[in-house]
């Protein structure tokens, strides 16, 4: 019979293991919840009123929770004894080196988590992977848990991949359109599941609760984030072609998403999709895809990154091209540096590589973001330049939207937040040297109105 769950550990206090075990903490007043990591820094924040994460809502769901039922710590092996259940939560980026480098997911992080689970454990768990990791992990798991174990210790593995979307966390956490848990087939392992379909039970609907093999989990997971990347790669591929001929991308989406098979979300053209996790796992598909010596299928997916790296660098070609081919020591404004609004997060950010583009080019570039830090933004610089120029005296970052843009010859929309939508755009336009450029690289601005105040307004997918 299924365990009741009185105590998770999280390992991995990140953007997935902090909010998710949060809102399991809130949800099961029952469960005691420890969140831990090796990151001292990231723990002390965690335990403070000022969160590593920014994200609508999360701040909330701590404060009732913590002291209570949710505790942060930095004491793995003591959080990993006590638990009955323990999430896996931790990185697993794409390898830098080594066979697979560029494409594998570096499980180095999983394996040591995994390791330390079998050392310390002095009685049976469930150990639930929630990273996203390549198909089949759970049986590498499970080697080296029953190789290091200690006698009477039993191990049911569960996959758990995690779905929220970074900016609506909270919300995806409250009410997700689908709980994933994936078990052996086994009887150990069909209670092992129910267990944990009981902890989410508390405030997810049953019906919600899918239960199936632990290798379709597994690859479920890789397959969402590339059918939702997929998406994003088609209708950028699209906006291409609406700039060549007069088409306007949004009526073809708008259109072509009232099918309801095609479904209208997710097909906002932009200048190219960006966060940790999209390229990762399609690159960890392609790895997958070819190990599995299917070139074709790995060609197929690879395409959908690809198509991602031409848009950014289209985008960025035609703020060059329509500024007469040269931006060689003009100021461009670089408006949103987070990979997606209401996010801190900087991974992947195609405002990076835009603003990298730029540099390559001379220009000179500030840079706003609402969320982002000073220092966030020199990291992410720091570890992209090439040398080719020296970023430090090359970019500027700016306190508000209306600073950065003073004197700019070209205002670049690079994250779509709202606060951009009600600049006062006819102030800013006064400030900047004619003709005065607007790329709406979200197209998330009216037109219309910029137009009449003066500006001349480039968007991603239109011609005119
Ligand atoms: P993150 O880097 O924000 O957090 C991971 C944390 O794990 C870090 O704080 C790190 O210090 C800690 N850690 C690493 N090894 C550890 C160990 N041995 N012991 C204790 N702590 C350790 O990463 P994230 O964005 O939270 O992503 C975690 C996983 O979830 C990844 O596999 C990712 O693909 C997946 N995922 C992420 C998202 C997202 O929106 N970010 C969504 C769904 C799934
Ligand atoms: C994505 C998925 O949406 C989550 O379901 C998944 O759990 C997560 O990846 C993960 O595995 O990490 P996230 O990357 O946080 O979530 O954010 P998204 O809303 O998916 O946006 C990703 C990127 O695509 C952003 O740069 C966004 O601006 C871009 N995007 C999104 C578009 O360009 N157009 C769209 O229509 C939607």
């Amino acid at each position: 019979a299924p365990i009741t769950v009185k105590k998770i550990c999280c390992i991995g206090a990140g953007y997935v293991g902090g909010p998710t075990c949060a809102v399991i903490a809130l949800k099961c007043p029952n469960i005691q919840v420890t969140i831990v990591d090796l990151n001292q820094a990231r723990i002390d924040a965690w335990n403070s009123d000022n969160l590593p994460i920014y994200e609508p809502g999360l701040d909330e769901v701590v404060k009732t929770a913590r002291g209570k039922n949710l505790f942060f710590s930095t004491d793995v092996d003591k959080a990993i004894a006590e638990a009955d259940l323990i999430f896996v939560s931790v990185n697993t980026p794409t390898k830098k080196s080594g066979v697979g480098a560029g494409y594998a997911a570096d499980l180095n992080f999983l394996q040591r988590a995994t390791r330390r689970i079998a050392e310390v454990s002095t009685s049976s768990k469930i150990v639930v992977e929630k990273s996203t990791v390549p198909c089949r992990t759970a049986d590498a798991m499970r080697t080296i848990l029953e190789a290091n174990s200690k006698p009477g210790c039993r191990f049911d593995i569960l996959s758990n991949p995690e779905f929220l979307a970074e900016g609506t966390a909270i919300s995806d956490l409250f009410a997700p359109d689908r709980v994933l848990i994936g078990s052996l087939q086994t009887e150990s392992g069909k209670d092992a599941c129910a267990a944990l379909a009981n902890v989410y039970a508390n405030w997810v609907p049953r019906d919600r609760i899918l239960t199936v093999g632990l290798w379709s989990s597994e690859l479920t997971k890789l397959a969402a984030n590339a059918m939702l990347a997929q998406r994003i790669s088609s209708v950028n591929a699209l906006s291409a072609i609406c700039e060549a001929t007069g088409a306007n991308i949004d009526e073809v989406a708008f259109a072509v998403g009232k099918d309801s098979r095609v479904g209208a979300k997710f097909l906002k053209a932009s200048v190219g999709f960006g966060g940790s996790c999209f390229q990762k796992d399609i690159l960890n598909l392609v790895y997958l895809s070819e190990s599995l010596h299917l070139p074709e299928v790995a060609k197929y997916w690879k395409a959908v990154v690809d198509m991602n790296e031409y848009q950014k660098d289209r985008f960025s070609r035609k703020v060059v091209d329509t500024l007469f081919n040269t931006i060689t020591g003009k100021k461009i404004a670089i408006l949103g540096w987070a990979f997606k609004k209401d996010t801190g997060d900087t991974r992947e950010s195609p405002s990076i590589s835009i603003c990298n583009h730029f540099l390559s080019e001379k220009a000179r570039v500030n840079v706003y973001d609402p969320q982002v830090t000073e220092e966030q933004i020199w990291l992410d610089l720091d570890e992209t330049s090439t040398n080719e120029v020296d970023h430090k005296q090359h970019v500027s970052i700016s306190k508000s939207a209306i600073e950065a843009c003073k004197d700019a010859e070209a205002i670049v929309i690079c994250t779509e937040w709202d606060e951009f939508k009600t600049l006062d755009w006819a102030k800013i336009y006064e400030a900047c040297p004619r003709p005065a450029f607007v790329f709406d690289g979200r197209l998330m601005l009216n037109r219309a109105e910029l137009q009449q105040i003066g500006f001349k307004v480039v968007t991603i997918g239109s011609g005119d």
